[in-house]
């Protein structure tokens, strides 16, 4: 199998609910205009603590720097596995599930920390720069790397590095058991044709910009136990959109697309204090024991918390057949 080192270098933001009038006016420039921009990498998610915006540098550039912005230090470059196809069919599994043993368990046994961002595409791991040599130096056993250079890619060699590598025990350090909560609505995981996304704006919009504002029809307040959570993605060209199923009846139905199978997916967020970024071990805490049971997940990391997006159907079926 391949895995790819992509071309982008990433900052991972977050903007306070309280900050975000200031900053619309480039997110929709990033969200809608995309030949007023060079940014190839964006990704928004509105949680109900504040936005996670991760996005390149030319995104980067847009934010203007105030209180209301929060900028992790790091710059995180994204890796993405390429199965080279369906030569081992076996496993029907998606998401950061089919890559919980290749990449997150040996990262995490290497002490790297990661962030996730799953997409109706892909699943990127974002690492650190500063650790790229580890990276390279774990995951050569297992996979060809490349690393995309202008848009080539390139292959790369691991270099004599393994002093600092921790051979013993393959273990994945032990990290704290955070607190879970699942609330109680349920996701899909959509994409749309970006060429279609001006069809949408007024609706994305107002899912971004202003789930917190009344409606004209004074419809129900926010349930309890439900969370916000929306997730819109354009890297590379490509949309991706997590949102739950409220917000998706919202949206004209034929924009919008999913897989044939159209699952819902039941949500696990994970933390109860920030998680912060230096702690390693909590994605692959989370997507081992999935890995083990076949259970799809998607994964989504932001600037507070993390969220694994299970199956629903398969969380049915696991359990019924237990
Ligand atoms: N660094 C964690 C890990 O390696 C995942 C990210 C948690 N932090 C966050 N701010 N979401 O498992």
């Amino acid at each position: 199998m391949d895995l790819h080192i992509l071309d982008h270098r990433l900052r991972v933001t977050c903007i306070n609910k309280n900050g975000l009038e200031m900053y619309t006016h480039p997110l929709i420039k990033l969200i809608f205009l995309r030949h007023r921009t060079r940014c190839k990498f964006f990704s928004l998610t509105e949680t109900p603590e504040n936005y996670t915006v991760v996005l390149d540098e030319d995104g980067f550039k847009e934010l203007p720097p105030s209180q209301h912005l929060q900028v992790e230090r790091s710059t995180w470059l994204p890796l993405n596995v390429v199965s080279s196809s369906n030569t081992s069919s076996s496993s029907q599994v998606v998401g950061v599930t089919k890559i919980a043993k290749s990449v997150i368990a040996p990262l995490a046994e290497q002490h790297v920390s990661v962030f996730m961002l799953s997409t109706y595409q892909t699943d990127f791991i974002l690492v650190r720069e500063k650790d790229l040599s580890v990276v390279v130096h774990t995951l050569a056993e297992e996979f060809n790397l490349y690393r995309e250079v202008e848009g080539e890619f390139v292959p790369v060699r691991s270099q004599g590095l393994s002093d600092g590598l921790q051979k013993n025990g393959r273990e994945v350090p032990h990290s704290t058991v955070h607190p879970v909560l699942i609330p109680k609505n349920q996701f899909c995981v959509m994409s749309l044709d970006p060429d279609t996304l001006p069809g949408v704006a007024t609706t994305l919009i107002d899912a971004l910009f202003y789930s917190n504002s009344p409606k004209e029809d004074g419809s129900p307040a926010n349930d309890l136990e439900c969370i916000k959570f929306f997730s819109f993605s354009l890297i590379d060209g490509y949309v991706s959109l997590v949102m739950d199923t409220e917000a998706q009846r919202q949206f004209p139905v034929d924009l919008l697309f999913t897989s044939s199978s159209g699952e819902l997916w039941k949500m696990v967020r994970i933390g109860g204090q920030p998680l912060g970024f230096d702690e390693c071990g909590i994605v692959a805490q989370i997507s081992r024991p999935l890995a083990d049971s076949d259970i799809s997940a998607y994964y989504i990391s932001t600037f507070s918390f993390d969220h694994a997006l299970v199956s629903l159907s398969l969380c049915h079926m696991k359990q019924t057949a237990s």
